[in-house]
């Protein structure tokens, strides 16, 4: 796989799967556009990937939920790239909700799971119809079914929006040569868990019976995820489009 001059931007990229992706299509010696609102991690990642194949990431604070950040995404990687060829949306958060705790959480995880992600991408359509460039959105089995033992009900919410958003670009876009794909993780270990509300002991805990529940036996590692999105990506899946990819140890069909 080479994404030698091609530019490569990826919401998230301070943590979890978006860094390791990041990391791994700067292995692969993609012009990378790091966004986020941690801005040391970000030049954390920016550092690790500059050092792959020694080229300068941009990066780009920015809160999701705000346009004005948003488009400024845009503008800042067309200033210094003048295009841009895969689009990775994997920024996202889950949080403790049921439909007891009224529309405030709703309205704060559709705002950065799928209305950002709608924003950003109709910003970037010109420019990836332009490069013929590909689309890879980061969903969830949360879009396929509840999720046991916890109320997650707005982020399951976001994800099965986000995966029709999926196919149905994937349709208006194919006559402009440009694919749009996802990948549905199941449970992976990241700050995820943590930063959903659990403390860290939970979070261990909940990792410990998934790893015994799992078919394989075992969470998914962001590396993993990373693996797909990068694939996905790539010439090689030139004749994927609209297509949900499940990574998750066999998690949904228990
Ligand atoms: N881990 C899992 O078990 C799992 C399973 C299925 C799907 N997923 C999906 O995978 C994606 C990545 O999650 P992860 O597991 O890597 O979690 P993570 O380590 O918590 O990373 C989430 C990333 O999203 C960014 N982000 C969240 N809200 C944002 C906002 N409003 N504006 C800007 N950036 C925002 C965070 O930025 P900052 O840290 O800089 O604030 C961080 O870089 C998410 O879409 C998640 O739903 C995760």
């Amino acid at each position: 796989m080479d994404f030698c001059n091609k530019v490569v931007v990826i919401t998230g990229a301070s943590s979890g799967i978006g860094a390791s992706t990041a990391k791994q299509f700067a292995r692969e010696w993609a012009k990378v556009v790091l966004v986020g609102r941690n801005e040391s991690a970000l030049k954390e990642v920016a550092t690790e990937c500059e050092n792959a194949k020694g080229i300068k990431p941009l990066i780009v604070k920015a809160e999701l939920s705000n346009d004005d950040e948003v488009k400024n995404i845009v503008s800042k990687t067309i200033e210094a790239f003048g295009g841009i060829d895969v689009l990775v949306n994997n920024a996202g958060f889950g949080c403790k909700a049921s439909i007891h705790d009224g529309i405030e959480p709703f309205d704060r995880i559709m705002a950065t799971n799928i209305r950002a992600v709608y924003l950003l991408t109709s910003l970037f359509t010109p420019y990836l119809v332009k490069s013929k460039g590909n689309i890879v959105n980061v969903s969830s089995v949360a879009a396929f079914r509840p999720i046991k033992d916890v109320d997650f009900l707005p982020y399951c919410i976001s994800k099965a929006a986000l995966d029709q958003f999926t196919r149905c670009l994937a349709v208006e876009l194919s006559k402009d040569g440009v694919r749009v794909n996802s990948v549905n993780p199941g449970a992976t270990r990241t700050p995820f868990v943590q930063v959903a509300g659990f403390n860290k002991e939970q979070a261990e805990e909940l990792y410990k019976i998934r790893d015994k529940v799992m078919p394989l036996g075992k969470v998914a590692e962001s590396e993993d995820i990373a693996d797909m999105i990068v694939y996905l990506a790539s010439s090689r899946a030139r004749s994927i489009t609209g297509a949900l990819h499940v990574i998750d140890n066999g998690e949904i069909l228990v």
